[in-house]
């Protein structure tokens, strides 16, 4: 894919609308991890420093096309200020007058946020009137919100075809980390994927098992494919009417070259309890009314060696119930290895998804992965080989 580039634009007074993903976790009107305000700041300053007037669009939540005050972008203004170090405007409306007003505002250099643009029906809709409206406050669109880029709305897609369109700094980096992990990946590639449910992931393993040396799957989904090999799983989460699909995604791996490893030892318990009684057993030694929680130790053994035999590593959800010890164990052991392995520069080791994130700060590894998307949907969707529209109309 080709992009326009930020670093050789004439930037200096342009009116530049930069898509952000400003929807973070908030309670009560304060925001409880600001992480994806922090992404954005290179991009900001970047157009800042080069003297463009920098228009924050975003979304919040779902308010789905009326204005919802709950929702309203307010309260990420005084804290996107104090990050910045520079004042920050509010503009109470991305569109129409009060848009106008806040932008013609603006002097070189300066920065505003507008209002939630979900509060018109026309954003999600990617309705070309609303389209229009935002291009009349803008003279170029930078997208860096690629945690938004797999909705087809009208300030992730219909803007970028309008106005001369930019990936930014955080989605640049975001799409370089993710090709250097599937699209153009040094090999062996090996995946992680977890999670509670092979319902919710099948176009995903469908994808990876053509596309990785090997994978390994755990979580609760991994008891699917223990129960359609035919082991008892007790009373653990399982997608029981989901064996002929764990069947043929087996089937598939299988014809491709792709090596599954699944657990071949777990950890039990009668209940999801902190400290509660655990039993570590084979896979043919799970009692009626057991659950399975995590995967056991043998099981880790096979897949850190696995990591240490693989030059990359993709890795989505969770391998066990990471929330509730001790059924951290796997995630955690997992996590720090691959850690370890990418500080030594062995492994470029790239993870992503809600889930995941919050797995690796409990292992309080994050910052030593090679990189880690906070893209929850768009990561996925972009791991199952689907096509972002956010991205295909940045192309240029
Ligand atoms: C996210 O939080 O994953 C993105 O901001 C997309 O939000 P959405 O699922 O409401 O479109």
């Amino acid at each position: 894919m080709t992009f326009r580039s930020l670093e050789t634009a004439d930037l200096a007074g342009k009116r530049a609308l930069v898509r952000v993903d400003f929807n973070v976790p908030m309670e009560g009107g304060v925001i409880t991890d600001d992480t994806r305000l922090r992404s954005a700041l290179p991009t900001i300053r970047h157009l800042s420093s080069r003297g463009a007037k920098v228009i924050l669009l975003a979304h919040f939540d779902r308010p789905k096309g009326k204005r919802v005050p709950e929702m309203s972008l307010a309260p990420v203004v005084a804290p996107l200020s104090v990050l910045l170090g520079q004042p920050v405007l509010f503009g109470e409306d991305c569109i129409g007058e009060a848009a106008f007003k806040a932008v013609s505002a603006l002097e070189n250099g300066d920065v505003a946020v507008l209002e939630n643009l979900r509060f018109h029906p026309g954003e999600e809709k990617n309705d070309p009137a609303f389209v229009a409206e935002l291009g009349a406050i803008g003279d170029l669109f930078v997208n860096d919100a690629f945690s938004a880029a797999h909705r087809a709305h009208a300030s992730t897609e219909g803007i970028a075809r309008l106005l001369p369109a930019y990936p930014g700094l955080a989605m640049r980096r975001e799409l370089d980390m993710l090709d250097a992990a599937l699209g153009k990946p040094v090999k062996p590639v090996l995946g992680i994927v977890g999670g509670a449910k092979v319902s919710t992931k099948l176009d995903l393993l469908n994808n990876l098992v053509r596309k990785l040396d090997r994978l390994a799957i755990g979580g609760g989904m991994a008891n699917t494919f223990l129960a359609a090999q035919g082991h008892d799983v007790g009373g653990s989460l399982c997608e029981h009417d989901l064996g002929d699909t764990a069947r043929e995604i087996m089937a598939s791996a299988k014809a491709a070259g792709c090596e599954l490893l699944l657990p071949v030892d777990v950890v039990v318990a009668r209940e999801v309890k902190p400290g509660t009684a655990t039993r570590t057993c084979g896979l043919d030694d799970v009692k009626a009314g057991d659950l399975i929680l995590d995967a056991g130790p043998e099981t880790v053994k096979r897949l850190l060696a696995a990591m240490d035999a693989s030059k990359t590593l993709i890795w989505n959800g969770p391998l066990g119930v990471f929330e509730v010890p001790p059924f951290d164990m796997a995630t955690v052991a997992a996590a720090k290895h691959a850690a370890a392995l990418a500080v030594a520069g062995k492994l470029t080791a790239v993870a992503g998804g809600g889930d995941t994130v919050s797995a690796l700060n409990h292992a309080g590894v994050a910052d030593d992965m090679t990189f880690v998307s906070t893209a929850g949907g768009a990561f996925l969707e972009w791991m199952e080989g689907k096509a972002l529209p956010g991205v295909v109309a940045l192309e240029g």
